[in-house]
C-alpha cells in the first residue's frame, strides 16, 4: 500500500539474510512452497514420476522437464481480454539436464559402453530440454494445482518438429536431409530465458545449443566456429546405438555428396527464438530467424502501439557477446497481430559510446552504412574469421555475431535477461559478469577488469521511441560484495550493504505494479552465499534481498499472477535432495510458488 510521499514501487518487506541452507528463505510474513518439480506427470498417460528415476524416454515425453528456466504465466481468459489471477497456462524453459540424476545410476556413457548409448537414455534426455506448457489453477483455499486432463497440457521437446519462418526459411545453408528445402527441423535445446509476445504467445530462446553438435572435420565453416562447435558433443547424443535419425543428426560432419544426404546444416536450424503458442496446442513451434542467430538468452518487448512497429531486445550471453534489437518493418495492429510480425524488419545491435549515448547499427545489406562496412572487411580476418563477404541477408543472420563484429557493436559482460519498465519505458539488462576482461579491454559501459560480480545497464531511447536508432544509457548498479558503490554525477547513489549484497544478476523481470526483480547465478561462496532474488525500486535504486535458494541452485525465471499476489520462480539445478527432503542422487528442478500470508501484493 501506498501513502503521503511513497512510491507506487517501494518495497515492503523486511530483507531476509543470505542462506547457506539447503531450503528456500523468503520474508517474515511470506509463504513458499514447491510445485511442478522435475518428472511430474503433465499430460499423456500421466505416468507417475519414480523417485529412483526409473522412468523412460517416453515417460519423461509426458512429463515436466528438467532445470527449469524461464517462465511465464497466461491467464486462461487472456485472448477474451481477460486478467484471470486464479487459472492460467504456466509456460517454462528446461534449460539443460543433470544426468546423473536423470537416470537411476547416472548416464550410460558412450566410452564404457563399446562406443554407443542406449537409445532410451537418449531419448529420455532429449525428451527433459524443452519446454512445458502446464494448465495450472487454484482452489478455493488457495492452493494451486494441475488442471488434469487439460487439452492445453503440452510437452515440446528436442525432438518436437518446428517451422523455420523469416529471412532463413528456404535458405541453402539450412537444408538438411531432414528438410530439403530447408523449410523445417525438429527440436529445440539449451532453453534459457523466453519472452511472452504482445498477442498472447511463448518466445523460448535457444543459448548453449552449440554444445550439442559435434563436427569431427577440423576445418569448421564460420557458423560453427563462432559459436564454439568441435568435435564433441555435450551429451554423445549422436551415438545412440539405434542409430535413429533423430539422434545421428547431433553429427554435423558432411558425409554425403550434398546437403541432403546428411546433417552437415543441422546446427543452422538452432539458434533462435522460438514461438510457441500454448492456446493452440495443435500449433508447431516457429523459429523466427529474422530476430538473429545467436547465443539467445532471451526476449524482451516494448510496449506495442496501434499502426507502429514491434520492437523486441534480445542479450547474447557469451563473454563480449552484444545486445541486439529488432524492429518490425510491418505494423502492429491489436486485432491482426501474430508471429509474422517477427518475420519481417530489421535487426540492429547496440553500440554503447564513451559519453553516455548509445547507437543502433542496423545488420542490413540494405543499409548502406552497413554494406560498406561489410565491403570494407572482405579480405581482412574478423574476430577468428578469414572474412570473404555475405552471399545475402539470410547469410548475414546466420551469421549474427559476425556482422556485429563488422558493425562495430560494444563487446559486453554476458548480456543476459532484459525488462522493460513499466513506468519509464527504459530498458535494463544484466551483465552477469566476465572475468576474461582486461584493463585493456575496459569501456565505459563494461569499465570493471575481471569482472566477476557483473552489474545492470539501463538506456531510454531517443524521444521515448523504442524503435529510434539513438539511445542514453547509465549504469543501474554494480553488483558485489558490502560498499560497492554506484555513483552517478560524483554522488554515492548506491552502497550495497548486508541486506542487498549480490553477484552475478541473470533473471531480470518487472512486475505488473513497477517492481524489479533481480535473480542471481554467481558465486555461492561467502559473503554471498545461495543464489537469491532481490526486488529493486528503479525510481530510487533501493534494493532488498527478498528470496534466498537451496544449495548449489541457480534462482532463474520469475513471473507472478496479473494481481501480484502469487509469484512463481524457478529453481535450477538444486543439489543433494532438494526439495524432497530425503536422502538420495535425485535432486528436482523445481518452480516455488510465494505468496503472502495476509494474501496481499508480493513485495508491496
Ligand atoms: Fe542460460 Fe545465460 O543463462
Ligand atoms: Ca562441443
Ligand atoms: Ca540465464
Ligand atoms: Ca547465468
Amino acid at each position: 500500500t501506498t501513502s503521503g510521499n511513497a512510491s507506487a514501487t517501494d518495497l515492503g518487506f523486511r530483507a531476509v539474510p543470505v542462506s547457506s541452507e539447503n531450503r528456500v528463505v523468503v520474508p517474515e510474513g511470506y509463504s513458499s512452497r514447491a510445485f511442478l518439480p522435475w518428472g511430474t506427470p503433465i499430460t499423456g498417460s500421466y505416468p507417475e514420476f519414480k523417485a529412483d528415476a526409473s522412468n523412460s524416454g517416453a515417460d519423461q515425453e509426458q512429463q515436466v522437464g528438467m532445470h527449469h528456466d524461464g517462465l511465464h504465466f497466461f491467464p486462461i481468459d487472456q485472448k477474451a481480454g481477460g486478467n484471470s489471477s486464479s487459472e492460467g497456462l504456466l509456460v517454462m524453459n528446461h534449460e539443460y539436464i543433470n544426468q546423473k540424476a536423470l537416470h537411476p545410476d547416472g548416464p550410460t556413457r558412450a566410452a564404457d559402453n563399446g562406443g554407443v548409448r542406449p537409445a532410451d537414455e537418449v531419448r529420455k534426455e532429449i525428451a527433459a530440454h524443452g519446454v512445458s506448457v502446464v494448465h495450472i489453477k487454484r482452489d478455493s483455499e488457495g492452493t494451486w494445482d494441475i488442471v488434469f486432463g487439460s487439452p492445453f497440457n503440452r510437452r515440446i521437446t528436442g525432438n518436437t518438429g518446428m517451422d523455420i519462418r523469416g529471412p532463413l526459411r528456404g535458405y541453402g545453408k539450412l537444408v538438411t536431409k531432414y528438410s530439403a528445402d530447408g523449410t523445417e527441423t525438429r527440436g529445440t535445446v539449451n532453453n534459457c530465458a523466453m519472452g511472452p509476445t504482445p498477442w498472447g504467445t511463448y518466445l523460448a530462446a535457444e543459448e548453449n545449443w552449440h554444445g550439442y553438435f559435434r563436427n569431427a572435420d577440423t576445418d569448421r565453416p564460420r557458423e560453427q566456429t563462432r559459436h564454439g562447435v568441435d568435435d564433441t558433443s555435450r551429451y554423445d547424443w549422436e551415438l545412440a546405438d539405434n542409430g535413429a535419425d533423430e539422434y545421428v543428426r547431433f553429427n554435423i560432419t558432411p558425409k554425403g555428396d550434398t546437403a541432403t544426404a546428411d546433417y552437415r546444416n543441422e546446427a543452422n536450424t538452432y539458434g533462435y527464438m522460438v514461438e510457441i503458442d500454448p492456446f493452440t496446442p495443435e500449433s508447431k513451434p516457429q523459429k523466427r530467424t529474422a530476430l538473429g542467430r545467436f547465443g539467445h538468452e532471451g526476449v524482451i518487448f516494448a510496449p506495442v502501439r496501434e499502426g507502429e512497429s514491434v520492437v523486441c531486445y534480445s542479450g547474447d550471453d557469451s563473454r563480449f557477446e552484444y545486445i541486439y534489437k529488432f524492429v518490425s518493418s510491418t505494423p502492429y495492429y491489436a486485432a491482426t497481430a501474430g508471429g509474422y510480425l517477427l518475420d519481417e524488419g530489421t535487426l540492429y545491435v547496440a553500440r554503447f559510446n564513451e559519453d553516455g549515448s548509445g547507437d543502433w547499427l542496423p545488420l542490413s545489406l540494405d543499409d548502406a552504412g552497413f554494406a560498406n562496412k561489410v565491403r570494407s572487411a572482405v579480405g581482412t580476418t574478423v574476430g577468428s574469421v578469414d572474412f570473404d563477404g555475405f552471399e545475402n541477408q539470410a547469410d548475414v543472420l546466420l551469421n549474427t555475431r559476425l556482422a556485429a563484429d563488422i558493425a562495430g557493436a560494444t563487446p559486453m559482460d554476458r548480456p543476459e535477461w532484459g525488462a522493460v519498465d513499466p513506468d519509464s519505458g527504459q530498458v535494463y539488462f544484466t551483465l552477469t559478469n566476465n572475468s576474461r576482461r582486461t584493463e585493456e579491454q575496459v569501456n565505459a559501459a563494461n569499465p570493471n577488469a575481471n569482472n566477476t560480480t557483473g552489474h545492470i545497464i539501463r538506456w531510454s531511447e531517443e524521444g521515448d521511441n523504442h524503435a529510434a536508432s539513438r539511445f542514453d544509457w547509465d549504469i543501474f548498479v554494480f553488483a558485489g560484495e558490502q560498499g560497492t558503490e554506484t555513483v552517478v554525477d560524483d554522488q554515492v547513489i548506491v552502497s550495497l550493504t548486508d541486506d542487498n549484497i549480490f553477484n552475478s544478476p541473470d533473471g531480470l523481470w518487472f512486475d505488473y505494479n513497477g517492481r524489479l526483480w533481480i535473480q542471481t547465478d554467481g558465486s555461492d561462496a561467502a559473503p554471498y552465499q545461495n543464489n537469491m532474488m532481490l526486488a529493486a525500486n528503479p525510481e530510487t535504486r533501493e534494493i532488498r534481498r527478498f528470496f534466498v535458494g537451496p544449495v548449489g541452485c541457480e534462482v532463474t525465471g520469475v513471473v507472478t499472477t496479473p494481481d501480484v499476489k502469487t509469484m512463481f520462480v524457478n529453481i535450477q539445478h538444486p543439489r543433494s535432495d532438494w526439495p524432497a527432503g530425503t536422502e538420495g542422487d535425485h535432486p528436482r528442478d523445481s518452480t516455488v510458488i510465494i505468496t503472502r500470508d495476509d494474501g496481499g501484493v508480493v513485495g508491496a
